[in-house]
């Protein structure tokens, strides 16, 4: 790999700042999931090991370069002490003192680095001030490498720097699913919009072998193919870009998989009157849900034959029962295929990462990515500058 790691670098009594994204989804002030925060703990345990002193510095939500009480790092501190096993010291304020006072053990927080306008703007000045802090720099945070930050991007020019282990398992993981992956290579792509996901399907068709198209985008690429459908959610201003994205995976040869037969409702709502239907035969007056049985055996016979899946977004409205099926069943037979050996099964997105979870199988593919918007950039085929800083 072009970057270093934590066992290049001498860490001994030394302060090692340490990039991580905990910027976890809280609920009246209690952490409703800690992923993000699990799995930094092998690289504050590793540093500590090789006698550093990890300076953690995050953000959290976007409070736009000013002091936002309630977007405090503090309330996150309890979570991080019990998923480190140990106390943390809450610096916000006189840095350069706190960190100096540090023992042996210790781990230091520092507050929201986007309180400061600094951070956001990639602020020369402020990344300097922040490298004074420390020895050495750690990026951990690969969900937060798509922003050009001064914690993300400028500070790593200004020590030695190396990547976390959270931030090369990511790595490794992905250029396991999309740089050098063993083929056929399948990508899921789901999700309501295809406004959202241009890029990313476009650089897509170049590089894998089928594209599954599923969600309320599946509907834009039915409709540009002359196929009504009802009253679905569908761009249909976007219908010449679908033919067009349909027409370079053609010509790259790769397989674009859309439903064959879908459920229809008249009403979003949960539990609401639904049936089946072939695609071509969507009512006028009801709209694409999820995709249906035959749509789902298809997509099963395709992760049959692939060696590699890649996967961002759910394939129906997930979060509203009946409407899941889709998502659950094929997340279930990729899950199958991982814990057989068959597969390697890497996915990525905020929707996603939900969808699994609710599906019980997250656990069961070979990579999850903590990752949101860095995972769609990622498979949009972009460079993270937060990857760049760290390649020398
Ligand atoms: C995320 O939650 O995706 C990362 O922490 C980045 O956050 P941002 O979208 O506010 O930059
Ligand atoms: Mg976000």
């Amino acid at each position: 790999m072009a970057w270093k790691t934590l066992d290049d670098m001498e860490l001994a009594g030394k302060r090692v700042l340490v990039r991580v994204d905990i910027n976890v989804p809280v609920e009246d002030g209690r952490v409703t999931d800690t992923t993000r925060i699990d799995r930094i703990v092998p690289t504050v345990k590793d540093i500590q090991a090789k006698g550093g002193l990890p300076v953690l510095l995050a953000h959290f939500d976007r409070p736009k370069g000013r002091v936002v009480p309630e977007m405090s790092l503090k309330q996150i501190v309890p979570a991080l002490e019990s998923a480190l096993g140990q106390d943390v010291i809450f610096l916000n304020g006189n840095y350069g003192e706190g960190v100096a006072g540090m023992q042996d053990g210790d781990v230091a927080l520092l507050e929201n680095l986007r309180f400061n306008p600094g951070e956001e703007a990639n602020d020369a000045g402020f990344a300097k001030r922040l490298a004074s802090l420390g020895d050495v720099y750690v990026n951990d945070a690969f969900s937060a490498a798509h922003r050009a930050h001064a914690s993300t991007e400028a500070l790593a020019h200004l020590l030695p720097a190396c990547a976390g282990r959270l931030m090369a398992e990511e790595l490794s993981a992905l250029d396991r699913a999309l740089g050098s992956p063993e083929r056929p290579v399948v990508a899921v792509v789901g999700g309501a919009k295809v406004s959202t996901k241009l890029d990313l399907l476009s650089n897509l068709v170049e590089k894998v072998d089928v594209l599954v198209i599923g969600g309320g985008m599946a509907n834009t690429f039915l409709a540009a193919s002359g196929i009504d459908v009802g009253k679905s959610l569908c761009e249909h201003d976007l219908a010449q870009t679908a033919r067009d994205i349909a027409q370079k995976a053609a010509d790259k040869g790769c397989e674009i998989l859309l439903p064959r037969d879908v459920v229809v409702a008249r009403e979003f709502k949960a539990g609401a009157a639904s049936e089946t239907v072939k695609t071509e035969d969507c009512p006028a007056d009801a709209m694409i849900l999820d995709a249906g049985p035959d749509s789902v055996a298809h997509i099963m016979q395709v992760l049959e034959r692939a060696k590699t899946l890649v996967w961002n977004g759910p394939l129906g409205a997930f979060e509203i029962e009946p409407f899941d099926a889709a998502t659950n069943a094929a997340a279930k037979a990729a899950a199958q295929l991982t814990r057989a050996g068959k597969l390697v099964s890497v996915a990525g997105g905020g929707d996603t990462v939900a969808a699994l979870n609710k599906a019980g199988v997250a656990g069961d593919f070979t990579y999850v990515s903590t990752a949101g918007g860095a995972f769609l950039e990622w498979m949009e085929g972009k460079t993270l500058p937060g990857v760049a800083a760290l390649e020398k």
